[in-house]
Formats: structure tokens, C-alpha cells, sequence
């Protein structure tokens, strides 16, 4: 009959079907695993970029020019400790505290100009109320001046950014200007 010739051409028909959907199928799956691949590359490497950043931020922090912090040392000592005392604490009602205040852990520019210009007139310091003078302490040196902020703002509890004495240059000139 007609089917016995006409079976294994449909049979081979169908084989040929089948194959062509399996090769498409394992096309389209080799193109899903590689956008799934393309996909979570993506991610690891969003992850180890923000890990990196983190690691930078983390090392960077602590990593303060230590000869700064030498100059700074020797300079709160010498210009600060009077007043603010050895451990940043001030003294109640006369000198305000170093330490966890808007002024050393805030603007750059306005701590510098405190120690420029010095300061007076009442101000809060941590919810303390201070009206005393500071006197200016503009002989110093820009590296004096940015390593005794330097220093305050890594001592005493404190943890904030260093100050360049470039920075320190550029107050100056636009105060003196
Ligand atoms: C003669 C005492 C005296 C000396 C020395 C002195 N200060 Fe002050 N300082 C003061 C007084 C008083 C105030 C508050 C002024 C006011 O009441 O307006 C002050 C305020 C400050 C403030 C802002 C308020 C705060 O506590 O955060 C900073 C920052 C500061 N001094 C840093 C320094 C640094 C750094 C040095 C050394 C270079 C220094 N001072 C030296 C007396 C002094």
C-alpha cells in the first residue's frame, strides 16, 4: 500500500524535524546560559567593584600622612593643648572640647579659618555654650596648620577627612586677599 513507502519518508520527516528543533532548542539554550553568564559576570563584577571601593575607603581612612601627624602632634602640644587640653576635652565654660564637634569634624575651610583668624563671640560647642576668645594662629605654617587639623580630626575619638596644606594656602590667600 501507499503507507509502505510513504512511512519512512514521513519517518525521516519527522527525524529531521526533530532534529532541527533540538538544535534549535540547544541554540537557544546555549544563548540563554550565556546571557545568564553575561548577566551574573555582570554582577560579580559590580560586587568586587563596590568591594574594592570599600577596601579603599577603608584603608584610606586611617591612612593619614604620618609625618603630618608628627608635625600635628607637636603643634596641638605646643599651640593647642593650653586651652583644649591634652586629651581634646577642653575645659567647661572657658574652652570648648575638640572632640565630636561640627567645627572639627565639618567644613574644611571654616576649621581652617578658625585657626587662621581665631574665633570669639558665643558659640555652642556640643550643646555647651562658650563666649571666650581664641586667638589667631596665623604664623603658623601651612604645614603646621594642616597637620595640627590633621591631627585633631584623627585623635581624641575623632575620625574625619586630612587636611592638605594646600588647602591651608588657598584659605589664607583668600583671606588675606
Ligand atoms: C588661649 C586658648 C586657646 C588656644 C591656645 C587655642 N584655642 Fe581653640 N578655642 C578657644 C576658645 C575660647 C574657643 C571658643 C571661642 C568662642 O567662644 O567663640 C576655641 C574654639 C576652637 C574651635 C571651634 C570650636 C570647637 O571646639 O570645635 C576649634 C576647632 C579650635 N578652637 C581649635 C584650636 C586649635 C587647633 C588650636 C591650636 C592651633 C587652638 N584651638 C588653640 C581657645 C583656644
Amino acid at each position: 500500500m501507499a503507507s509502505g513507502w510513504l512511512f519512512p519518508i514521513f519517518d525521516l520527516f519527522i527525524t529531521e524535524l526533530l532534529n532541527y528543533i533540538t538544535l534549535r532548542n540547544l541554540l537557544s539554550f546555549f544563548a540563554l546560559i550565556c546571557l545568564l553568564a553575561a548577566c551574573s559576570g555582570g554582577t560579580q563584577n559590580e560586587e568586587a567593584t563596590a568591594e574594592s571601593e570599600e577596601t579603599v575607603t577603608e584603608e584610606e581612612t586611617p591612612q593619614v600622612d604620618a609625618q603630618l601627624l608628627a608635625t600635628g602632634e607637636t603643634v596641638y602640644n605646643q599651640y593647642c593643648l593650653a586651652c583644649h587640653q591634652a586629651n581634646g576635652q577642653g575645659v567647661p565654660g572657658a574652652f570648648p572640647p575638640l572632640t565630636q564637634t561640627e567645627w572639627v569634624l565639618g567644613d574644611d575651610i571654616r576649621l581652617i579659618t578658625i585657626v587662621l583668624q581665631g574665633l570669639q563671640g558665643e558659640i555652642t560647642v556640643n550643646g555647651e555654650t562658650y563666649n571666650n576668645i581664641m586667638a589667631p594662629h596665623a604664623f603658623l605654617t601651612d604645614d603646621q596648620v594642616a597637620g595640627v587639623l590633621t591631627y585633631v580630626r584623627n585623635s581624641f575619638g575623632n575620625k574625619a577627612e586630612a587636611i592638605a596644606p594646600e588647602e591651608v594656602a588657598e584659605v589664607r590667600a583668600s583671606i588675606e586677599s
